[in-house]
């Protein structure tokens, strides 16, 4: 029997809106602090297979969400590449040099061997679901090169053309980076995820012109091989505003993933019937119980005749009330 995502995604069946949250295994958990605690280093945390296996069921123990997603981070990929990779406390992701020898001359054995308990990890959490979908995920190979290369999240510190300055150099990381992206992708269907999610969480730093080369041809490669394996592949190319159709046209995912600022009307007009994932603004969580309602409503009424997964326009963010995520469950669930 097919869950209910990849029936959602594959058989475009309408009448049960399954449920999946952004970062539902994570801060805004107690059950996640009480370990994280007890774990400073964040990579180890991610490369402790127990743990990691028992953080991706945490949010299935308390609320019943159709999927699961593997407690991870895009940025394992740098790591498994030979960059140094630390999450500062109140800061985020700072990453260590770059030294291109060594990430383009990694064999792929030595990447599968170092990111191994990964897999493990997902391995022992598919013998723990029933019936439930089990996504991986990889990050897009333009956002880990923003990350890469500027070694710290873009949000307060960016400069274009420092990034895109060497040509060549660009095209080699592009080039590996696709390569390794699809493997650790290929590791994880392996392991037991039948459904791959591909953040580039980045996309809106890209101007128009540079989509393409930066953007949709990476993607459309690990999608097209990702999909030869027979499993679904959700986009999700965060801030790139009215290109989502143009994204949804090249690429050509199982399904795309919104962000809050797309208007759901408008996506589902210009689609082609593709499904469709997400939407609602996270930072509507941390208000009133009846605005929230109106939102989930409007993200459930425009999508009613249509494929639809519900879930956010990005991560569920570390302050909300895990009660509210409960309320969102059972709003929907009244309105099936
Ligand atoms: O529940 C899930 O969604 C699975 C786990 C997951 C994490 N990161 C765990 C995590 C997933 C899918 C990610 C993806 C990820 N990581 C993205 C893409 C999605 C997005 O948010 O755009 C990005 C850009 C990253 C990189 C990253 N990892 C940043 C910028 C940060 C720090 C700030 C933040 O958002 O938390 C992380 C750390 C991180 N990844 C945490 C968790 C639970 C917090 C770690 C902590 O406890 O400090």
């Amino acid at each position: 029997m097919k869950d209910t995502l990849r029936e959602c995604i594959e058989e475009k069946r309408t009448s049960y809106t399954p449920i999946w949250f952004m970062r539902q295994a994570g801060r805004y958990l107690p059950e996640f602090q009480d370990i994280r605690k007890k774990n400073p280093d964040f990579i180890k945390l991610c490369l402790n297979e127990r743990l990691s296996a028992e953080i991706s069921l945490q949010p299935i123990k308390r609320f019943n969400l159709d999927a699961v997603i593997i407690f991870s981070d895009i940025l394992m990929v740098p790591y498994g590449l030979g960059q140094k990779v630390e999450f500062k406390k109140g800061i985020g992701p700072i990453l260590g040099e770059l030294n291109f020898n060594v990430i383009l001359n990694t064999k792929s054995k030595d990447f599968i061997e170092k990111l191994s308990p990964i897999y493990k990890a997902i391995k022992r959490v598919k013998e723990n679901i029933k019936n439930k979908s089990l996504i991986g995920f990889v990050g897009a190979p333009w956002t880990l090169l923003v990350y890469m290369l500027n070694k710290e999240s873009p949000k307060k510190n960016f400069d274009m053309s420092k990034i895109i300055k060497n040509k060549s150099l660009m095209r080699d990381l592009l080039l590996k980076l696709e390569d390794i992206i699809f493997l650790h992708a290929k590791e994880q269907i392996k392991a037991g995820a039948n459904i791959i999610q591909i953040f580039d969480s980045w996309a809106g730093l890209l101007p128009k012109e540079k989509l393409s080369e930066y953007c949709y041809i990476p993607i459309s490669k690990i999608v097209k091989n990702i999909k030869l394996l027979k499993i679904p592949v959700i986009c999700f190319p965060k801030g790139i505003g009215e290109n989502y159709i143009d994204f949804c046209n090249t690429v050509k995912p199982n399904c795309i993933s919104i962000d809050y600022e797309t208007d759901p009307e408008w996506i589902k007009k210009n689609l082609d019937g593709i499904p469709v994932q997400g939407g609602m603004d996270p930072k509507i969580l941390l208000g009133e119980k009846e605005e929230i309602k109106k939102n989930v409503e409007k993200y459930l009424n425009t999508f009613k005749n249509y494929p639809y997964i519900f879930n956010l326009g990005h991560g569920v963010l570390p302050e909300t009330k895990p009660e509210i995520i409960e309320f969102i469950i059972q709003t929907i669930k009244e309105k099936n």
